[in-house]
This record gives structure tokens, sequence and C-alpha cells, in this order.
């Protein structure tokens, strides 16, 4: 327990420090006139999975938003979660069924990470992009790390 509030504290200031050199960490709006409108009832599953545009778009908006954190190209330093890591569990799934139910239980914990940010004993590990960010703009997110594989 004694060690994990250390690794915690550790990377409480490595986060922070990382906020502090990087400057500006409000949340930058993502333009997503381009894709389909989703309206405000939030989706359980990504209906932009291999969509060109959205993955254009998300990749903008990831490196503006997220890449500070998370790593360049999604490839994480260590100092928060390497995404690329998200799917993975799903992916050795033999049946199509539940290998389609894995990801979408990831889909809905990856849309409500970044609605809800990450605090840790009150402390912000991630901010919330809840007011910032169309539900678009998320799925659009989510499908460009999903072309980022790890073992790539
Ligand atoms: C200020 C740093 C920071 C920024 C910016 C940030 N995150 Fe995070 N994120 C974290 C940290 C730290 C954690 C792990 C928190 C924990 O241990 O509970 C995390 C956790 C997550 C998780 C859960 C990962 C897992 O394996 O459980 C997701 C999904 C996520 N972030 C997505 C994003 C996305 C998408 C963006 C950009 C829109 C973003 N984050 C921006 C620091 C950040």
């Amino acid at each position: 327990m004694l060690v994990r509030k250390l690794a915690l504290f550790s990377l409480l200031l490595t986060v922070t420090g990382l906020v502090y050199s990087h400057g500006d960490v409000t949340p930058q709006a993502v333009d997503v006139s381009t894709l389909p409108k989703l309206g405000d009832t939030m989706l359980d599953k990504n209906p932009f999975e291999g969509n060109k545009e959205a993955i254009r778009i998300g990749a903008s908006a990831y490196n503006q938003n997220c890449a500070r954190c998370h790593g360049l190209e999604v490839i994480s330093g260590g100092i928060a979660p390497d995404l690329r890591k998200l799917n993975m569990d799903c992916e050795g799934l033999a049946n199509p069924k539940k290998k389609a139910q894995c990801i979408g239980d990831m889909d809905v914990y990856f849309r409500n990470s970044v609605l809800g940010g990450k605090v840790v004993d009150g402390r912000v590990y991630m901010p919330s992009f809840a007011a910032v960010f169309s539900q678009e703009a998320i799925w659009a997110i989510r499908s460009y790390i999903e072309t980022r594989k790890y073992d790539e």
C-alpha cells in the first residue's frame, strides 16, 4: 500500500512537472464539422471506428490534448498509461461476439475517462474534457488511438 502511495506521489510530481514545462494545459476545442453529427445522447459504442476523416481529426486532437501526458504517437514514456494497450485484452478473444462486447466496454471506459478525467485522492491526474469536447471529438480520438497498435 505504501509502495503504491509512493508510486502515485512520484507520478504526480512527474505529471505536475510536465504540465508546467508544457505551459498551456487548457483543453483545445476540436473542429468536427466534417464528421457526421451524433446528437447529444452519448453513444456506448464508437461509431467512427476505421473512419478516415475521424482518424485524421482524432490524430490532431490527440496531439493537442493528450500527447503531453500519454506520449507522441500514443507511445507512453511511462508518465500516464499507454493507451495503445486499451484493447489488448479484447484482441486475444477468439469469439467474435465476446470480442465486440469487450471493445464496446473499452469504448465506454474511454469515453467516461475523457469526460470525467482522472482524480486520485482528490488530485487531478488528468483533466476532464467534458466542457470542450463533443462526443464526435471523443470518438475521433478513440478511432485514431485504435490505429496505433502496441506490438507494431
Ligand atoms: C495532465 C496529463 C494528462 C492529460 C493531458 C491526459 N491524460 Fe489521460 N490519464 C492521465 C493519467 C495520469 C492517467 C492515469 C490515472 C490513474 O492512474 O487513475 C490517465 C488515464 C487515462 C485513461 C485510462 C487509461 C487506463 O489504462 O486505465 C484514458 C482512456 C485516458 N487517460 C485518455 C486520455 C485522452 C484521450 C486524453 C486527451 C483528450 C488524455 N487522457 C489527456 C494523464 C493525462
